[in-house]
């Protein structure tokens, strides 16, 4: 009978234990990805660099930044999206990775313009250089980045 009782309670201990760690599986958030987290940090890059040149006389605090971004733009370059990863066609996945490394590059220069800018101390210049580079993020968002 005690028995019984240990077995039925253990059991009911074990589903409890398998729906809670289901249920928390679902909702836990998911850690992001290596390319991610370099996006996450061109992103905050970004933020820096547009809240310094709001101050002209301040623009050379915005280089350490836009080497922030150069270095995130780096570690994007070396990754693959997994939108890219996942096709099955090698000719695609190929032709996919080539136009994903190509924009990234095309970032890259918009970084390296924002720098010069920055080092020649014109705010106006590096603004426009960011705004290119804001383009390329809603091409490569739309073509690369999961809905
Ligand atoms: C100034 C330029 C850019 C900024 C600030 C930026 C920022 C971000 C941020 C904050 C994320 C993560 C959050 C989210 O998914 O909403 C992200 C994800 C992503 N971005 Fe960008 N991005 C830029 C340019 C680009 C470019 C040029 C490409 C492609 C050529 C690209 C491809 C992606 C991809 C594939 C993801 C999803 C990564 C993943 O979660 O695995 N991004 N980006």
């Amino acid at each position: 009978m005690l028995s019984s009782k240990l077995l039925i309670s253990s059991v009911a201990v074990l589903a409890l234990l398998g729906f809670s760690s289901a249920v928390l599986g679902s909702v836990a958030p998911q850690s992001p990805s290596k390319l991610g987290t370099s996006m996450e940090e061109i992103g905050a890059a970004v933020k820096s660099i547009q809240a310094t040149l709001k101050t002209p006389a301040e623009i050379s605090k915005a280089l350490p930044e836009v080497w922030k971004a150069q270095r995130a733009v780096l570690d994007a370059k070396s990754e693959l999206p997994k939108l890219v990863t996942d096709l099955t066609d090698e000719k695609a996945k190929a032709k996919a990775g080539l136009e994903y490394r190509t924009q990234m590059q095309d970032l890259m220069r918009a970084f390296l313009d924002v720098e010069s800018a920055v080092l020649a101390g014109d705010a106006k210049k590096a603004e426009k250089a960011l705004r290119a580079a804001d383009n390329l993020k809603s091409g490569g968002h739309g073509k690369f980045r999961p809905q």
